[in-house]
Order: C-alpha cells, then structure tokens, then sequence
C-alpha cells in the first residue's frame, strides 16, 4: 500500500460527487478516481480528482479494468447497477479492497420480491403484498380488490431496478388495469412485478454502514420523489432532500430495533453477510412504522445531505467495514441541517432532449455563496462551459443551523443557476413541510 491511499469511487452522479468530498478529507486519502463519473467532480478540487469514463456501472468487467489501471487502496461501489452486477464480488476476487454489499446482498434492492420474503421472514413491518409474472392473474386480483373495497390505495411495483420509477400508484380499477400493462415497459425489470398495499403517511428513509455485524446509523432524511411541487406529477429519481428529517424525531429506537438492526442480523444469519451502506425507505403512519423498501446504497440525492454531517474519517470507516472492524469507529455527526434542490433539464423524467448541450450558467457564481455546496450529476463540459447531459443536472446544497437557514441558502443559490432558453426546471417546496408551524 503506498503512504497515502487511492480510492476509487464507481457511479457517476451528485451522491458520489458527495462522497468524494468525505474521502477528499481523509487525510488518509491523496487521489480519488470516480467511473465513469461526471465532469464537474474534477473541478475546483483540493486533491487530485480523475474522472475516467472508461466504464459501464452494468460492467463488472469494466469497472475492473478500471481498478486494473490505478490500483486504488479502497473501491467504494456506490452505484444500484454496479452492485446488481456482482462488482464487488468480481473485484474483491481480484484482490481489491471494496466497499459495497456482495450481489446476493445488493437483492435487498435488486429484487424487490425476495426483499419483501426476506423482510416477512425476519418479522420486518412490511406492508400486505402479493407478486405476478401473468398481468391476467394480476388484473383478476385487483378487480376483486376493488369491488371489495372502491378506491383502494396499491402500489404496482417492478422488482428489478428502474432508477426509482417502477412503483406506480393505484387508486381504482382502471388505472391498476394500466399499471399492470405498464409493467412490461420496465423490461426484464417487470417482468415480475408486486402489487403492494400503499400506506398512507410521512415517508422518510434512514442509512447504516455496516462491516456485516456492527453497523453505525446515521441522521435521517427525507425525499421529494414526484417532479412537481405538492408532490404532483411523475416519479423521478429525487427532486430533493432535507437531513435530518423531522418526523423521525421520537421514533429513532424503533426504527432501528425494528428496521435497521433485524437486516444486518437477519442477512448474517442467512450466510448473507451485508458489507455496506443500508438504504431504508419508512413510513409512519398513524404513529407506526412500515417498510416501503430497501436499498443497497446511498440515496442520491439524499447523500448529498446526510454525508457532509458525518465527522469521522470516512475513508477509515469504509476501511473499518472492509476489515470487519467497525465496532472500533465511534460515529460522529454535526448537528446542521441540510438541504438539497435538485436542478434537472426541463421534461425530465419525461423527454428532455431539447436541452442537451444547452449551456448551464451561475453554477461557479452559486458554488462561491456561504453554506452551500453544489454537486454535479447529468452534467459536462464543453470547451470550457458547463452543459446540460442528462435528466437530473446537478444538486445545490445549503446548509445552516435549522431548515429555514438551510433552505434559504440553498435556494438563493439555486436562483443564481440557469439554463440558456430558460430549460431549468427545479422544485420550489422541499424541505417546506420540515418547517415547524
Ligand atoms: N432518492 C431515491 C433513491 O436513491 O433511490
């Protein structure tokens, strides 16, 4: 091992620019390599930073040539389609140090049909679920569903990886009818599908990094998952986060007696042993605690506002996991308030191809503002100017002393932000429920 260490990150958007800044300091780390990453990682850094786009995340092999290359100390595998591709396991058979949970691991989130039996075998709240592969079969249950009870509230879900838009809200025949027709546009992905009972309440989700028997869990957060404000429109990937999230307050203990600790023991006594970050997606509802999912990462964007909080060297806590030794990191976290906006191509998470190339203004105006960090995600550059890449452009983050700090900050940042042809699209709510009346 050379004195200082080498991390290799693979994933390419806002949460693992965030984790690049934790590893960036460590005074462990000297150089960070991000695949296939995004150009703005590279820029304003304090240590070397390479961004090699060399890689497909549903490559094992690609990401291993990668390692190959630079030879990095630690690959943090922080990306769903990497891990659903047995990276980790394919890395670790080559002798590299990585962080991330193993494949038959990483099925907590890449087959939501095995999460769920997982969670009923290990006495996990999960809300009433049945799963199909034949749409017939499925559409006589929900019609039976429905004449029982008018207007029950399903969700009709994917059990494989769809960037957060395979669980499809029912409330009547009809639509659950299209829902399950629309299973099939989610491929291989939908192929099996679930149709869960949806619970009404306050979502929030909850990270623990874990060295397969200890684990650490850290603050809260809460996610902003439609496009538009008020929670209309289509499901996206995140429009944006708040950390920590109020409604957790009080209910911290069950929630990881109940939720957090029953996985990493539940896994390890499956001969799952679960090396990484745990992703729970909660609800509460009416005072009690249910399972929406989990994942086998960070969130993004909800890294971006849980991981600048955390206090220790992160790079000495993943190395901590790798070696089975997390029981000897005291976890400590800052007491601020974060808030993440999300600016994404107007259209997204519908077609958005008219703002490809369209050139991104303010960003380097917006980065210098007190309390606010920006992360970068679909984004490029392009002889010297930044450019829109993709759907979910870049995360502006303010932070302060309470939400309303933390908000204003972020967005008196974000409004310095624009696209030519006015093509930024942004939510103008988060984190509003967060502010106490
Ligand atoms: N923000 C939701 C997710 O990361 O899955």
């Amino acid at each position: 091992m050379s004195e200082t260490w080498t991390v290799l990150i693979v994933g390419s958007g806002g949460r693992e620019h965030a984790l690049s800044h934790a590893y960036e300091k460590s005074p462990r780390v000297g150089k960070i390599i991000v695949t296939p990453g995004n150009d703005f990682m590279q820029w304003n850094r304090k240590k070397e930073t390479i961004v090699d786009k060399n890689s497909k995340l549903n490559d094992a092999q690609s990401i291993l040539a990668i390692a190959q290359k630079y030879k990095p100390d630690i690959v943090d595998v922080a990306q769903d389609d990497a891990l659903a591709a047995g990276t980790v396991d394919l890395l670790q058979k080559n002798g590299f140090s990585t962080f991330g949970p193993t494949k038959n691991a990483a099925r907590l989130e890449w087959d939501k049909k095995w999460s769920r039996e997982f969670m009923t075998r290990n006495k996990i709240p999960t809300p009433e679920y049945r799963y199909f592969s034949d749409r017939n079969e499925a559409k006589k249950y929900v019609n039976a569903t429905y004449q029982k009870k008018p207007n029950t509230l399903l969700y009709i879900k994917a059990t494989g990886l769809c960037a957060g838009k395979g669980a499809l809200k029912t409330t009547n025949k009809n639509e659950a009818y299209a829902n399950i027709d629309a299973m099939k546009n989610f491929g291989e992905a939908g192929k099996v599908f679930l149709i869960e009972e949806g619970i009404v309440g306050e979502e929030f989700s909850y990270y623990a990094i874990s060295d397969g028997k200890n684990y650490n869990l850290f603050q809260s957060a809460r996610d902003h998952k439609t496009v538009f404000d008020g929670d209309e429109g289509a499901q996206t990937g995140g429009m944006g986060t708040v950390s920590p999230a109020r409604i957790t307050k009080g209910n911290e203990q069950t929630i990881e007696e109940k939720q957090i600790r029953p996985v990493i023991e539940g896994m390890l006594g499956e001969g799952n042993q679960y090396v990484g970050i745990v992703y729970l997606g909660g609800i509460l509802s009416n005072g009690k605690i249910n399972t929406i999912e989990y994942n086998s990462r960070w969130g993004d964007p909800e890294a971006q506002v849980v991981v600048p909080g955390i206090q220790n060297d992160y790079a000495e806590m993943v190395w901590a996991c790798i070696h089975g030794e997390l029981e000897k990191i005291k976890l400590v976290q800052d007491d601020k308030t974060r808030v993440c906006v999300v600016g994404a191509s107007k259209g997204y998470p519908g077609d958005y191809s008219s703002v490809k190339g369209k050139q991104i203004l303010g960003l380097e105006e917006a980065t210098k503002m007190n309390g606010v960090t920006i992360f970068g995600a679909g984004m490029a550059q392009k002889e010297g100017k930044w450019v829109a890449n993709g759907g979910r452009l870049f995360n502006v983050v303010g932070e302060g002393k309470d939400v309303n700090e933390a908000r204003m900050r972020a967005y008196d940042a974000i409004k310095k932000i624009s696209i030519e042809g006015n093509n930024l699209h942004y939510r103008k709510d988060i984190a509003l429920r967060e502010i106490p009346l």
